[in-house]
């Protein structure tokens, strides 16, 4: 199928698609047509922003076949929770065995699969119809990532040697959603929820431009993980208020801080190092996300909380609580950061534009799948060394059948 504009469909209308509709006011040669989550009112709340910010004449659909029955979409953007990845790609694939429809590409939100086989099987159910795949991992396309990785390697790699340590870090106050805390569901806690983003964005980065992801070999994985915020009672009874009870983080918590360290060998046998840091017990201003990079003689910093605009609100300044100055705001007064246009800076735009690209000329994505997998089977990696308290040399050999004690509602640091 050869066309000039992609017609998209999401799946799931909830936070992170109305990041992405907001993004594509910065992406050419797309419309977003259609829109198919759980509740008919998500649906209608983001398929109207579309149309409201004129990038597409959405409608809101009940089911992913009824939405790509239209030939007018083309490609699927995965956007429902965790939990969902295998029955939604199994509807996608039935519609399109049964002549419903002849999509190009689905791009799918991290994570890719819970665990390992999950993922593996997402990415198999693409292959066995020829979808483009995408994996939207939004911080390898952040133009500070982009910008900063370009600079150094072109000039102070070229001129002194590789970088050899990366160390990535993101941070919030916790998710939005119950679903999240619940590490059946989610498949984890912080570690699977943000250490995804530090680990690949960290990948990339020490990655030579243009040279392929096998150009850097896992050799060790090293992790903790821990909850040291919300299993305190009065943060527990927190979390079970706002999710009628079901959290029960006093006897089945998730980590709300994890770290790792993984060790990577170059074709050439150096060794490269990669530290990462999550939590969802961190308050500050809202959302950080934080990289540097360091190499022989040179080093790069990047912090999303310093930002160029900066207000400040005295006392007598009152009003709701809200996300209008960061994303997983903490405050309204006192000097306060504010992401002039967060959909840019985390990377959603460039992404967005990569994978409507890369769909239309038929190409794969540079992200795709088979990252997902990888990104999965170095976090599965990491929870077993934190289960385990020591380093795990990569790969190890039950991964592909291997569950964290978190995702089966077995753990809990204080037995
Ligand atoms: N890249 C990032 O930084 C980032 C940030 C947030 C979320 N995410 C990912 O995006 C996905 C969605 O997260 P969110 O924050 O938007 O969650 P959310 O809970 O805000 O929204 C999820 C939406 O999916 C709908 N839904 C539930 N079950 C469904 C199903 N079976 N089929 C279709 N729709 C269904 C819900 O009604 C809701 O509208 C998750 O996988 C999450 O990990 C990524």
């Amino acid at each position: 199928m050869s066309i000039k504009r992609l017609g998209i469909g999401f799946i799931g209308g909830g936070f992170i698609t109305k990041f992405h509709i907001q993004s594509f006011i910065g992406v050419r040669n797309a419309d977003i047509l259609g829109v198919m989550s759980r509740t008919k009112a998500s649906a209608d709340e983001s398929a109207a922003l579309a149309r409201k910010l004129n990038v597409g004449e959405a409608k809101a659909y009940d089911t992913i076949t009824d939405m790509i029955a239209d030939p007018n979409i083309h490609a699927l953007w995965i956007c429902s929770p965790n939990f969902t990845r295998i029955e939604t790609m199994e509807e996608i694939v039935n519609a399109i065995e049964g002549g419903v429809s002849e999509l190009i590409g689905v791009a799918c939100e991290k994570p890719l699969g819970r665990n390992v086989a999950e993922a593996k099987k997402v990415l198999e159910l693409a292959q066995r119809v020829n979808l483009l795949d995408g994996y939207l991992e939004n911080q390898v396309f952040s133009p500070s990532v982009t910008r900063g990785k370009e600079i150094i390697w072109e000039r102070a790699a070229k001129a002194t040697g590789r970088p050899y340590l990366a160390r990535t870090a993101e941070e919030h106050s916790g998710p939005h959603m119950p679903w999240f805390w619940e590490g059946e569901l989610q498949g984890g806690g912080v570690l699977n929820d943000m250490m995804c983003h530090s680990v690949e964005e960290a990948r990339f980065v020490l990655t030579e431009p243009g040279a392929p992801r096998e150009s850097l070999k896992p050799v060790s994985v090293q992790a903790y993980a821990s909850c040291l915020k919300w299993q305190q009672p009065k943060y527990a009874d927190q979390l079970a208020e706002s999710s009628d009870g079901k959290l029960d983080y006093r006897n089945r918590p998730s980590e709300d801080f994890a770290r790792s360290l993984i060790e990577y060998e170059t074709e050439d046998g150096q060794k490269l190092v990669v530290e990462t840091t999550t939590s969802w017990c961190f308050v500050g201003a809202g959302l950080r996300l934080s990289m540097e990079l360091f190499g022989p003689e040179y080093s790069m910093f990047m912090n999303t909380l310093d930002t160029d605009l900066k207000l400040f609100f005295s006392r007598e300044v009152s009003g709701n609580q809200g996300e209008d100055m960061v994303e997983k705001q903490n405050a309204e007064s006192g000097v306060m950061p504010v992401v002039s246009s967060e959909e840019e800076v985390y990377g959603y735009t460039a992404e967005n534009r990569h994978m409507v690209e890369s769909f239309l000329a038929g190409k794969r994505p540079e992200e795709n799948f088979s990252d997902g997998v990888n990104v999965t089977e170095l976090l599965m990696t990491a929870y077993m060394s934190a289960e385990q308290g020591k380093t795990i040399q990569f790969p190890p050999d039950n991964l592909d059948t291997y569950i964290p004690s978190v995702a089966k509602g077995e753990w809990n640091p204080k037995k």
